[in-house]
């Protein structure tokens, strides 16, 4: 194990009705209030209504920023950033999925900055202070309720990075398996897919001595698999939502992940897809990550044998560990297709045609990776077995 600090100031709020908590947590930080949310599921689910009322309870003086894209955008994110200049915001609220919550971060700790925020994404200027801000999660993912990260596209140049400080966790995070019921089936199966790729992110490491970090990412792809399907034909099911809920946010909250450094080479993959096609994080990763393992079987044939072994229950016996590796990544490409992820990029009509254009945008910072590190050549031939 490597030596490590953990420390996670965000507040977890869990549970039926803990909308109320705002009434207290809210004016710990002011009362003028940039309310972020996305394109409107909040509206439809009267979710909207409850904050503005609960909000106006307390007082707050609450301005608004609509429209947070999926894939949130740099040029929302500045509005964000003029009205919190303009107005004076004191707190930030966001309601909605990971990306009005990583719109949020960017609009804090750009308030707080005289430059263009584009300059924190692209790491250029390293955020050292934030607004403080709250939210509200709708839908079981990111993990981004609970970490400082953050992942912005400036579309008109097809650049998509993820930035993040110290200063940008939340204060609070108010997670009401309810507000995530509304949440439609394909975006609940990403939900799925991006959990359990953070969880195999972290897996695929080649620090050794980490059996009880192995079992608890093992615990939680089990629960995932266990859960989602179950959730996938009862989608108003409270027990289903509040566990996936929790496993979204304990996959990526750095709870797991303590002692070694993950590879996180797949979502750079994928970050690169989204940025020139727009397509869902999740949609990306179902795809790419299986690909991803087959491509680096050979780094440890050992890790993937237990992965194998331990979650996808695979029998080893008489075969190599290459061979037991492989049925395991076989498994998990047949469980993404039984609860309907796409598989190939050809699923979101995507084809060769800009294969260089994408890993130039992978490449952006050279080589990257931590299990193998991964060169243009690489990068080019999972996005060619993932067509
Ligand atoms: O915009 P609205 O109308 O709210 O609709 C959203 C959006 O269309 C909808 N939705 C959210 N909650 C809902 C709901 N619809 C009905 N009922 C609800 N309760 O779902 C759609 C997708 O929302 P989005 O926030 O984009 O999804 P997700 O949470 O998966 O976030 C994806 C973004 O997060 C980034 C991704 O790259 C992507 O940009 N990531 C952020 C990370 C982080 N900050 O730690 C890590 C991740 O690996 C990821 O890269
Ligand atoms: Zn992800």
């Amino acid at each position: 194990m490597e030596n490590f600090i953990f420390l996670n100031p965000t507040k977890l709020i869990f549970g039926k009705g803990q909308l109320e908590q705002l009434k207290n947590e809210v004016p710990n930080h002011g009362r003028k209030i940039l309310l972020v949310y996305g394109g409107g599921s909040i509206k439809r689910s009267g979710l909207y209504d409850q904050v503005i009322e609960t909000l106006k309870e307390i007082n707050c003086e609450i301005f608004e920023l609509p429209g947070v894209e999926p894939n949130p955008r740099i040029s929302t994110a500045r509005k964000g950033v003029e009205i919190c200049k303009q107005e004076g915001i004191e707190f930030l609220l966001a309601v909605g999925g990971g990306s009005v919550i990583d719109c949020t971060k960017l609009i804090a700790a750009g308030a707080k900055y005289d430059g263009d925020a584009w300059d924190l994404v692209t790491k250029k200027v390293i955020a050292e202070d934030a607004l403080p801000f709250g939210t509200v999660l709708t839908l079981a993912a990111t993990g981004s309720e609970m970490n400082s990260g953050s992942v912005i596209t400036n579309w008109e140049t097809k650049e998509k990075y993820g930035w993040g400080s110290p200063a940008t966790f939340p204060k609070f995070s108010i997670l009401d398996p309810v507000n995530t019921y509304t949440v439609p089936r394909n975006q609940t199966v990403y939900g799925i897919v991006d959990m359990m790729s953070h969880t195999l992110e972290h897996y695929f490491h080649l620090e050794e001595n980490t059996d009880f970090q192995d079992r608890m990412c093992e615990s939680l792809l089990l629960t995932v698999m266990e859960t989602g399907p179950k959730l996938l034909s009862d989608l108003e099911n409270y027990e289903y939502r509040a566990t996936i809920l929790y496993c979204g946010t304990m996959a990526l909250n750095g709870i797991l992940n303590m002692g070694y450094r993950g590879d996180w080479a797949t979502h750079n993959l994928e970050h690169a897809v989204s940025a020139v096609y727009d397509i869902p994080h999740g949609g990306g990763l179902a795809i790419l990550f299986p690909n991803w393992m087959r491509h680096n079987l050979d780094v440890k044939p050992e890790r993937f044998k237990q992965l194998a072994v331990r979650v996808f229950g695979v029998d080893p016996e008489g075969k190599s560990a290459e061979e037991a590796g492989l049925e395991g990544i076989q498994k998990l490409r047949d469980f993404w297709n039984s609860i309907g992820a796409p598989s190939r990029l050809a699923d979101y009509q995507i084809d060769d045609s800009q294969i260089e254009l994408m890993a130039d945008k992978a490449m952006v910072n050279g080589e990257y990776g931590n299990f193998k590190n991964l060169n243009r050549e690489d990068t080019v031939a999972i996005y060619r077995a993932s067509l």
